[in-house]
């Protein structure tokens, strides 16, 4: 009865929630070039790597990344059994060294899951990403995409990005689904100074979570570069979560698990949900909309925020 119920429910408040997908509560940097940190990945329990060949490597380092990316790939995808999203940061569009970083990285016997493109700041840099990835994945259907907004002009313009985005996953090789705030390159963008309360990024971090809502994608907030701070990075990544983020960018191991256990729901959080959801169906079943739970009133917003807990603890499982 009660999971009959749930999937009525389901259908009557997901429909209009938040979509989950294998969320991707942390993202962690390594770069391309660095064998060792490489080679420790298989011991992590981490959600999704992003090899760097972007800021991470060394403008003399660039291609050592790429070949030293390309035989890992190798190493790391068949080894993974699914449990890592494996992906290349590539340099951005107008970096003119994309396309070498995407010839060079997708030329192995085994592709990485996701790629990662920073500095989005148009529709025009993604059709010809899109065109790109046409060239050089030969072997399989789609590959996922992860973009970063990270400047003035990206804010401005994220609306056509974001529709541009759904027209390409409609037609072309990419699957995107999540959206990146890269708060140092925006800060140097617009000229502000990092501080930690993080006012000075606020809005658009707001923005993102906001369009990554409207477009269902994931939303992954910004790195704490103070990496030996943990409290930090705990007030930090809950800020994050309350704004709405999904997921944050890591670059130290130390980071994943606080990242993590701030991106999944408590289990108070859980136990709260399955009451309420329970209690919810009871009062289906009577013909009562509103009604007291706790000590507070409840209807369906909060409904749709219980079944999103519910969501997110299943997929992560
Ligand atoms: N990925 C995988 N392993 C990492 C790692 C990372 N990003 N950062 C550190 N490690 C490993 C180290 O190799 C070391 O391994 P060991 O115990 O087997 O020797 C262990 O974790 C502890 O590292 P630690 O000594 O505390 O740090 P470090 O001095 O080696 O590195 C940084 C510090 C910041 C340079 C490093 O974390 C790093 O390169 N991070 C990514 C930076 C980046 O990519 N920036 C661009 C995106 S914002
Ligand atoms: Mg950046």
């Amino acid at each position: 009865m009660w999971i009959y119920n749930m999937k009525l429910l389901k259908r009557t408040v997901l429909e209009i929630s938040v979509r989950y997908y294998k969320p991707r509560r942390a993202i962690l940097y390594v770069p391309g070039n660095d064998l060792k940190k490489i080679n420790k990945i298989q011991s992590l329990t981490i959600d999704c790597v992003a090899l760097d060949c972007e800021d991470g490597v060394a403008l003399n380092k660039k291609d050592e990344a790429r070949y030293t990316i390309r035989e890992s790939l190798n190493r790391l995808i068949p080894d993974i059994k699914n449990k890592t999203d494996i992906g290349v940061r590539i340099n951005s569009v107008d970096s003119e060294i994309c396309e070498k970083d995407l010839e060079v990285c997708l030329s192995g016997n085994y592709l990485p899951h996701t790629i990662l493109l920073p500095k989005v700041e148009d529709s025009g840099q993604l059709h010809w990403f899109s065109d790109c990835i046409d060239k050089y994945i030969k072997q399989r259907d789609k590959i996922n995409l992860i973009i970063f907004l990270e400047s003035a002009k990206a804010f401005i313009n994220i609306s056509e990005i974001c529709k541009t985005l759904v027209t390409l996953a409609d037609k072309q090789k990419i699957i995107p689904n999540s959206l990146v705030f890269g708060s140092d390159d925006y800060c140097a963008s617009i000229g502000a100074t990092r501080t930690e309360d993080a006012t000075e990024v606020l809005y658009a971090r707001q923005k993102l979570v906001l369009y990554a809502k409207a477009y269902n994608f994931q939303a992954i907030d910004m790195v704490y570069i103070k990496f030996k701070d943990l409290e930090g990075l705990v007030r930090q990544s809950e800020q994050g979560r309350h704004m709405g983020f999904t997921g944050k960018q890591v670059i130290h191991p130390d980071q994943i698990e606080v990242v993590q256990k701030s991106f999944s729901p408590s289990l108070v959080q859980v136990e709260w949900a399955k009451g309420l959801l329970r209690a919810f169906e009871e009062h289906q079943i009577k013909g009562i909309g509103a009604f007291t739970y706790e000590g507070s009133m409840i209807d369906m917003p909060t409904i749709k925020q219980a079944q999103n807990i519910i969501e997110l603890m299943n997929s992560i499982k």
